[in-house]
């Protein structure tokens, strides 16, 4: 539970906020939500206030109620200036949406209005989530001040690319889903202390492997990568010092987590090894080639050369978390990921469970309506030697949250969890 301070600024993304904060209030998050006078415009103060069980406020010489306090707070005694009192109990300030307008105030250091004077005053980690048009995104001036922004520590995430709110227009700047923003803000929250994943050394393997064809094509798969980000994120919420094994992730980077970017399943099996045997924990949701062309040309295949047909032999590649497996020591929680369809999929996940000797599977049935390759949810079924968990369809950060939760049990149940069972 953390309290999250919620800013939002001018633009038609205002309205997935209200979806942000149905969410993190969901979570247990007590959130307060400030609004610049823009934000009014798109999205009124009644729709947060009802969400968040909390005024909203706009004008700096506007007297807060709840005299700084977050929902789960008692009121102070005396009338504090409530844009300080908000942030220095704040454990995080999101800005989401964050225009241009307010993005350039913020690397500037103006306080012309709530929202900025409070980012202004924030010592708590502080997360930009920019929505705007491509071009506004795109020109030198947004890009030189995101820059400024990042280079003090501030958290910009990435906008998304797709349909932007004019009509017919496409490009980057979309803001990114609520669950996205959720779980950027958890990942910067200061680290539980004392938590049950305090200190451990957590890998993740995430994404989709490309082999290579030739030298622009390859064989790969839809795997985006969100259920690893998402893990890696969770974990380092609850205090681990994770490292990601990414491979072809094109999503925003939490600073709390190590990446390593890799390709090929060869590259991706080189960083796995080289770090495995440091680690507590392995959580292997990258989506690893089994099958790699026998033969890369080094060159551009050009169609005069191939002919009619090109006919490619493919190779097995070696399997990654089977061979980790087979050197794993005590102490190490190694889980898998297996991506089936239909209803034998539980049967399969638990057949890998033996076959790799894993303390877990995560079954993952891809055909099922909103789960599985590039998708922000997921459902899932957990297979242990002692049962399953079935986890219905839902973020992938509560997906992520429930892996962990059956990692820190097995870790709990088994003193010794490097025991091959
Ligand atoms: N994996 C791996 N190396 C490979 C292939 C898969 O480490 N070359 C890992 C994946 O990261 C995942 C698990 O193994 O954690 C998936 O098991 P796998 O048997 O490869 O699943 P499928 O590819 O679905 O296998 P099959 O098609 O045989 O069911």
């Amino acid at each position: 539970m953390a309290r999250i301070l919620l800013g939002v600024s001018g633009g038609i993304a205002a309205y997935k906020a209200l979806e942000l904060v149905r969410l993190a209030t969901a979570a247990g998050h007590a959130v307060r939500v400030i609004q610049t006078p823009t934000a009014q415009r798109f999205v009124g103060a009644a729709s947060f206030a009802a969400l968040t069980g909390a005024p909203v406020l706009v004008d700096e010489f506007e007297r807060d109620p709840a005299r700084g306090a977050f929902p789960d707070q008692a009121p102070p005694e005396h009338d504090p200036l409530s844009h300080l009192e908000l942030v220095r109990n704040a454990d995080a300030f999101l800005v989401a949406p964050a225009s241009a307008n307010t993005i350039a105030k913020l690397a500037h250091g103006l306080a012309d209005n709530l929202l900025t004077s409070a980012a202004l005053a924030a010592r708590c980690p502080l997360v930009v989530a920019p929505a705007m048009n491509d071009a506004m995104w795109a020109n030198p001036a947004t890009v030189a001040n995101v820059e400024t922004l990042r280079a003090r520590g501030v958290t910009v995430l990435e906008p998304g690319t797709g349909r932007l709110a004019s009509k017919g227009e496409a490009g980057t700047g979309r803001l990114p889903e609520p669950p996205e923003l959720l779980a950027a803000v958890e990942a910067v929250l200061p680290a539980a202390t004392g938590g049950p994943m305090d200190g451990l050394r957590v890998l993740v393997s995430a994404g989709g492997t490309r082999e290579p064809i030739d030298a622009v094509r390859f064989v790969g798969n839809r795997s985006s990568g969100r259920m690893g980000f998402a893990l890696a994120d969770e974990a380092a919420a609850r205090g681990a010092q994770v490292t990601v094994v990414a491979a072809n992730v094109a999503l925003p980077r939490n600073p709390r987590v190590e990446v390593v970017d890799v390709e090929t399943a060869a590259e991706l099996q080189a960083a796995c090894e080289a770090r495995f045997d440091d680690c507590d924990v392995l959580l292997m949701a990258a989506a690893v080639a089994d099958f790699r062309p026998a033969a890369a040309a080094g060159h551009k295949l050009k169609k005069d050369e191939v002919g009619d047909r090109l006919e490619m032999v493919l190779e097995r590649t070696p399997d990654v978390l089977a061979g980790l497996a087979a050197r794993r020591r005590p102490g190490q929680t190694l889980v898998g990921f297996a991506a089936e369809t239909g209803e034998r999929a539980v049967d399969y996940g638990r057949r890998k469970l033996r076959a790799k000797r894993l303390d877990a599977v995560v079954v993952n049935d891809v055909a099922a309506p909103g789960a599985g390759f590039d998708v922000p949810t997921n459902e899932v079924t957990i297979v242990t030697a002692d049962g399953e968990t079935h986890v219905p369809l839902a973020s992938k950060t509560a997906v992520a949250a429930a892996v962990l939760d059956a990692v820190v049990a097995l870790r709990a149940a088994a003193p010794a969890p490097g025991s091959v069972r």
